[in-house]
């Protein structure tokens, strides 16, 4: 059995070899994720990426568990961290605590992720001192897209020093690791300086302390959803449009089932 990678090993980390993690929400995409990465998220990007919500808004506890223990069962060696969805942590420390210790005793994670920077500090030091490891994200967080107006790229000029007082303050309350999301590259690298525990960036330059993307995305699910910062490793939504089309059309024309796929009458001794 191999060694589980903790939070604490993911810390130590910082300025080491790059921390390569995926999103998963599936038993089988854990095991396949497990294998290659060193860190695991059920991102509540599940809500738009499996459920067809417009905005990630939707997410509740219940789809997190949900999905977090189907995760669980596929992950061995990565460290698997959960987030928590809107509405679960913002308001108060204590809110927080009860919905992360939910997650964490039901799923099996060994760490949760929330939104949020300087004003979500004083709930990230509460979490962490009561043995809940706290992910931070910041820069572009999906769950305040209407407050930002739209899904934009963040920290261009002037405001790239809130990005980085809002990552700065997240480390001094403890939190593991930082998420940088959709910020210029040079803050992506400014704050991997000036920050004491791992970055991991989605968009947010080459200089980070490590990657993320969501799985589907890196995989090709998606014809109509390309973004800039992914790289695509492969094309398996036309993969599986053209391998329906074929089924489809086998059926409609009787090639499929052919002999090969039936029974006899008789068992074979
Ligand atoms: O929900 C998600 O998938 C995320 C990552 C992309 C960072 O938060
Ligand atoms: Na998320």
């Amino acid at each position: 059995r191999q060694i589980r990678i903790t939070p604490s090993a993911v810390k130590a980390r910082k300025g080491g070899l790059p921390l390569a993690c995926l999103t998963a929400y599936t038993t089988p995409m854990a095991r396949l994720v497990d294998a290659a990465c060193d860190l695991v998220l059920v991102g509540d990007s599940v809500g738009m990426v499996l459920h067809g919500l417009p905005s990630t808004l939707g997410v509740t506890m219940e789809m997190m568990i949900l999905h977090g223990q189907a995760v669980a069962r596929g992950v061995e060696r990565a460290c698997l961290v959960v987030d928590m969805p809107f509405g679960s942590y913002e308001e108060s420390p204590a809110q927080a605590m009860r919905n992360a210790a939910r997650l964490m005793a039901e799923t099996n994670c060994q760490a949760v992720k929330l939104e949020g920077g300087r004003h979500m500090a004083e709930t990230v030091d509460f979490l962490t001192r009561r043995g809940i490891p706290v992910m931070g994200h910041v820069g572009l967080t999906p769950q305040s897209v209407n407050a930002l107006g739209g899904y934009k790229v963040q920290g261009r000029g002037a405001a790239g020093d809130l990005v980085a007082e809002d990552a700065l303050a997240l480390a001094d309350a403890g939190a593991f690791s930082v998420v940088l999301e959709k910020l210029p590259a040079s803050l992506g690298a400014r704050i991997t300086r000036q920050i004491s525990v791992p970055t991991i960036g989605i968009g947010a330059g080459r200089d980070c302390d490590g990657q993320v993307l969501v799985v589907d995305d890196m995989l090709g699910m998606f014809t109509d959803f390309r973004p800039k910062f992914v790289r695509r490793y492969a094309e398996l939504g036309q993969d599986a449009g053209a391998a329906i089309r074929a089924y489809a059309a086998d059926v409609q024309a009787r090639r499929f089932p052919g002999p090969e796929h039936g029974f006899a009458d008789e068992a074979k001794s």
